[in-house]
């Protein structure tokens, strides 16, 4: 079984309510009913949840969030958990992105915590891996992403646990550079060869998304890559237009 592509739209920092409005008003006006081997999500910062989840109703977009906490309950004052997350309608939530990595502080361990977490709530969990610029020039791009891995996948079931990953090069997000097709292709490959080595369904059924300043040029390239089952998408996920144009890129995808 293929895995099941998806379009993902982490807005980040960014939106309001009548940006988050128009922003899904126009994406439901250009988009054609859903494919149903390509799925579309968006991720908008908390307080907006049950907004978007209102505004996406019957059109077949999903809701996910930035974050979670790795805790369920209890005196953690600002986190949210995943069971809340799930309530309030979401179906994803991104773990590990290289932002809370950097500017939070985020390691391997709280990630996979987190990546538990999110699953015990119900939630599948878009789990996201990648290199620094520095990483890959001195050749240890396969060492990082094994650490980020195995971290992870330490308190995940591959028998039972559905989750998504992200490759995301550090260096590619929000730079306007994406990696290129040839180096995307090596890491998916490696990354779908390690889930086949869990287990082969798992690895068969795994999404592998791309993330890194893919947008409406670049998509239908990244998109014809072996192993790439979709996209994770920052700024473009924030044009109606390009969301769709990305959308309908993986659509034409084999
Ligand atoms: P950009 O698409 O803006 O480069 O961001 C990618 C990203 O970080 C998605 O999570």
């Amino acid at each position: 079984m293929a895995a099941k592509k998806w379009v993902i739209g982490n807005w980040k920092l960014q939106g309001s309510l009548s940006s988050n409005q128009a922003l899904i008003e126009g994406i439901r006006a250009r988009l054609p009913a859903l494919d149903e081997r390509v799925g579309m999500a968006v991720c908008p910062v908390f307080p907006y949840l049950p907004q978007v989840g209102g505004l996406i109703q019957g059109s077949g977009i999903e809701l996910g969030a930035q974050n979670l906490s790795e805790q369920a309950k209890g005196a953690y004052t600002g986190e949210v958990a995943g069971a809340m997350l799930k309530e309030v309608g979401a179906k994803f939530v991104i773990v590990g992105h290289s932002e809370r990595r950097s500017y939070q502080g985020e390691d391997d361990a709280l990630i996979a915590k987190k990546t538990r977490a999110a699953l015990d709530s119900g939630l599948i969990p878009v789990v996201c891996l990648g290199e620094t610029k520095e990483e890959r020039d001195s050749g240890e791009t396969w060492d990082i992403l094994l650490r980020q891995l195995n971290a992870v996948f330490d308190l995940i079931d591959a028998a039972k646990d559905e989750v998504v990953l992200a490759y995301e090069p550090r260096w590619a997000i929000g730079t306007g550079v994406s990696a290129t097709p040839e180096m995307i292709a090596d890491v998916h490959g490696f990354l779908r060869a390690y889930l086949v080595a869990k287990d082969a369904a798992f690895g068969a059924r795994t999404p592998i998304l791309y993330g890194g300043s893919m947008n409406g040029a670049n998509a239908a390239s990244i998109a014809a890559v072996k192993d790439v089952d979709g996209g994770l998408i920052g700024s473009a996920s924030l044009k109606a237009d390009e969301f769709v144009v990305i959308y309908e890129a993986l659509r034409a995808a084999d």
